[in-house]
């Protein structure tokens, strides 16, 4: 039987990779490590521990715990380590990048450094299309293009990045990296603009909308990226690094458009704001090295849009209790001063 080691699998996409993992393959065990942030919620995966118990075990611990690591990684005789753990959130990067630092950059040294010790195991990286900044024109990033970040969290996963990389060129480490579009979906912390706008407007809340709405981003499934990963963890080439997303981009406020009219809800909850700070305009990504190994999206952003809302609409057992607990605070902080734009 194959052991994974998930580190991040608490939170939004780790819980739904887990979740597709082991419901895809029979020979499977996972081992979740999870600090529980404000962002891992061990709800995200309770009906994979009622469902597998055999084949799942949960550690609550941090990444840059390094004995914390290397006990967990000995005593389950570990294949593989896929590490989704990190800070995600642009604007607390913003706020407060210290813990983005430790996490992305120090807690992804600590498990390159296990998986050496380990006898080299394979790592795989989750990374972010982020790592490019912002990006020109017509032009679709290449893995070859350089890194050019331009938030504090872009640049601490760009470090993991270079991190992860020299492990491979140094020690022969047997490493990938997967680069990712912005996910939607299930158990998304409503921190990240796609949960926070649905469920603002099932709330009749104002959406803020920053600037003036025109920045383009790739919203995919998150099941999508998940299939993605795995087949890198099958097929990918040692020492490669794979773009991930659907190759196509829409602009913000189109988003915005088709989740409201998926909501039923009225343009008048839409309200400019000032926008963040060194906003990247534009994502994309050039995903033909992913494909040539066989991977195709299955959801188009307005499929993806549309299934999101309906997810939140369904389960505010979710996300009701979130929004009133730590939430709150944050929300007051990133969107109480925030200035109205025409
Ligand atoms: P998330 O914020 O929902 O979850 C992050 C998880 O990491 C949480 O469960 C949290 O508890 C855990 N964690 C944080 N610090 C930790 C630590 N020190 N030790 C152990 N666990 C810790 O994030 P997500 O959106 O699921 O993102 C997962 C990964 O995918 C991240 O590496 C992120 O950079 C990357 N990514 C995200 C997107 C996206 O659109 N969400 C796109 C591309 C790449
Ligand atoms: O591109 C991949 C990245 O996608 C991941 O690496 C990050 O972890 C993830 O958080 C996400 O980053 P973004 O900054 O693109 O996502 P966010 O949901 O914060 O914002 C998406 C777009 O929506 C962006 O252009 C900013 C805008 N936005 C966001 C918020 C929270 C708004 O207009 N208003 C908002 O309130």
């Amino acid at each position: 039987m194959q052991h994974l080691f998930v580190t991040g699998g608490a939170g939004f996409i780790g819980s739904n990779f887990v979740r597709m993992m082991l419901d895809k393959y029979p020979d499977l065990a996972i081992t979740v490590y999870d600090k529980l942030t404000y962002a891992g919620r061990v709800e995200n995966l309770q009906d994979v521990a009622a469902n597998y118990q055999e084949r799942y075990r949960f550690v609550q611990g941090d990444i840059c715990d390094a004995a914390a690591v290397d006990k967990v990684i000995a005593e389950q005789q570990i294949d593989a380590i896929i590490n989704f753990a990190a800070e995600t959130h642009v604007d607390r990067s913003i706020l407060n990048p210290d813990a983005f630092i430790q996490t992305d950059v120090y807690g992804t040294y600590v498990l390159l450094e296990a998986a050496r010790k380990a006898g080299n195991l394979r790592y795989h990286q989750i990374s972010t299309d982020e790592v490019y900044g912002h990006v020109e024109g017509s032009h679709r990033s290449l893995e070859t293009d350089c890194v050019a970040p331009r938030s504090p969290y872009a640049a601490s996963k760009a470090s993991a990045d270079h991190l992860v990389n020299a492990y491979f060129i140094t020690y022969g480490l047997p490493i990938t990296i997967s680069r990712g579009a912005n996910n939607i979906g299930p158990y998304q912390y409503p921190e990240k603009v796609v949960p926070l706008f649905v469920t603002n407007a099932l709330n009749d809340m104002p959406l803020p909308v920053y600037g003036d709405g025109k920045q383009r981003r790739d919203y995919q499934y998150v099941l999508d990226h998940c299939e993605a990963v795995d087949l890198v963890l099958q097929k990918g080439v040692i020492g490669e690094t794979y773009n991930i997303g659907t190759g196509t981009e829409i602009t913000n406020l189109e988003m915005v458009e088709i989740l409201l009219d998926e909501l039923g809800k009225p343009r008048t909850l839409i309200q400019h704001v000032e926008d963040r700070l060194g906003h990247d305009r534009r994502y994309c990504l050039d995903v033909h090295k992913i494909m040539a190994l066989g991977w195709e999206p299955d959801y188009s952003h307005e499929e993806a849009l549309r299934m999101t809302a309906r997810w939140y609409m369904h389960n505010q057992w979710w996300w009701e209790p979130i929004r009133s607990g730590e939430f709150r605070d944050y929300y007051a902080r990133v969107y109480g001063d925030r200035k109205r734009l025409a």
